[in-house]
């Protein structure tokens, strides 16, 4: 089956000028994006995940920033294209969700009227015809009784409720990519199993493909088939989830995996990675990582490691050899697995 290319980001960096530095929040990411496809960008707070995504749909003021590298949505460069072609595109072909369902709704407004108005946006159409469409996209997203429920205040929604009337919003001109930043760390653990299933269902029925932001490997571990694990601002490691999960290169997304809890481990103890994240604004020299990695060796406070793919597509940003990598991480988990039992 040959793919659908929807959206290419090439070597996108977003360097913000503030009074203190050069804040080099996005140094370098580069992925693909086909129909059908949903793509897990991981990272903790700070890594660069949110500017990467908004920078794409250029929602960051380009103003207090130099931005470079392609963002070629659909053959057009999303960085280039005219602002009256970037309406076209922005919450109509690409649509984002966020993570506080709460601030992105009006208060004051009836939650179908708030959808109705997104069709507006982009299209003339009846009254009567966009409510149909809101209380149709209401019930595809599993509000219950949603003709009803079109008239509720966003405070009658539950916080599911509200997320799931935001991904119905994202969805009225049936895009092609849908961005989800976190949509599901607001909530309690069932209902953000709930949001990722629906999430995923819909990228099916609506045929779209989805870039889901998250902190949390265990949040991608069942929704994606592709995994950007991001670190200060780059890519570490980019793979297959399956590879990702069973074998991954970076010493970074070893920490991530042995931080999550695993069902079928029970007992297992969580080790979190020691130290911090470094400040944007003062990167460490050569792998950014270094100060933190158990394994760092000669070159590695010295020389960036570049992205590099030594084959199978599965590309990670690491100075030990492949052989060095799988030793290490098969004595890793072998310890781990000697702790659960
Ligand atoms: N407008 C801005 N001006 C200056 N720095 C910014 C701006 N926006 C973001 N940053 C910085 O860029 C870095 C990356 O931020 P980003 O929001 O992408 O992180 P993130 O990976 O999404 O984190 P989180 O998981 O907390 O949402 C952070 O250090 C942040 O402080
Ligand atoms: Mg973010």
């Amino acid at each position: 089956m040959t793919q659908e290319r929807l959206l290419e980001v090439k070597d996108l960096k977003v360097h913000f000028n503030t009074p203190d530095g050069i804040v080099r929040a996005v140094d370098g990411v580069s992925f693909k994006l086909d129909r059908g496809e949903t793509l897990g960008i991981v990272g903790e707070s700070g890594s660069g995940k949110s500017v990467t995504c908004l920078t794409s749909l250029r929602l960051t003021n380009l103003e207090s920033a130099d931005v470079s590298g392609e963002v070629i949505f659909k053959g057009r460069d999303l960085l280039k294209i005219t602002k009256e072609e970037l309406r076209q595109v922005r919450g109509k072909e690409l649509s984002m969700i966020f993570q506080d369902p709460f601030a992105c709704l009006h208060p004051l407004y009836k939650v179908g009227d708030q959808i109705a108005e997104a069709i507006f946006a982009h299209e003339d159409c009846s009254k009567q015809a966009a409510k149909k469409r809101v209380v149709d996209l209401l019930g595809a997203v599993g509000i219950p009784r949603p003709d009803s429920r079109y008239n509720d205040y966003p405070h009658q929604f539950s916080g599911g409720m509200r997320q799931r009337a935001m991904i119905a919003m994202a969805l009225v001109h049936n895009p092609d990519v849908l961005i989800a930043d976190e949509p599901t760390t607001a909530l309690d653990v069932t209902v953000q199993a709930q949001i990722l299933d629906l999430i995923e269902r819909l990228k099916t029925d609506f045929n779209v493909g989805v870039i889901l932001i998250t902190h949390d490997l265990g949040v991608v571990a069942d929704v994606a088939q592709t995994v950007m694990v991001m670190y200060a601002g780059r890519p570490v490691e980019i793979g297959t989830k399956d590879r990702v999960f069973s074998q991954p290169l970076h010493p970074y997304t070893w920490g991530l995996l042995e931080s999550i809890p695993h069902v079928d481990q029970k007992g297992t103890r969580l080790v979190p990675i020691q130290g911090m994240p470094p400040s944007l604004i003062r990167v460490p020299p050569g792998c950014p990582f270094h100060p933190r990695c158990p394994h760092r060796f000669e070159p590695c406070d010295k020389d960036v490691p570049e992205l590099y793919d030594r084959g199978g597509g599965h590309p990670d940003a690491c100075h030990l050899s492949i052989e060095d990598k799988k030793r290490l991480w098969n004595e890793r988990e072998r310890r781990r697995r000697k702790v659960a039992s």
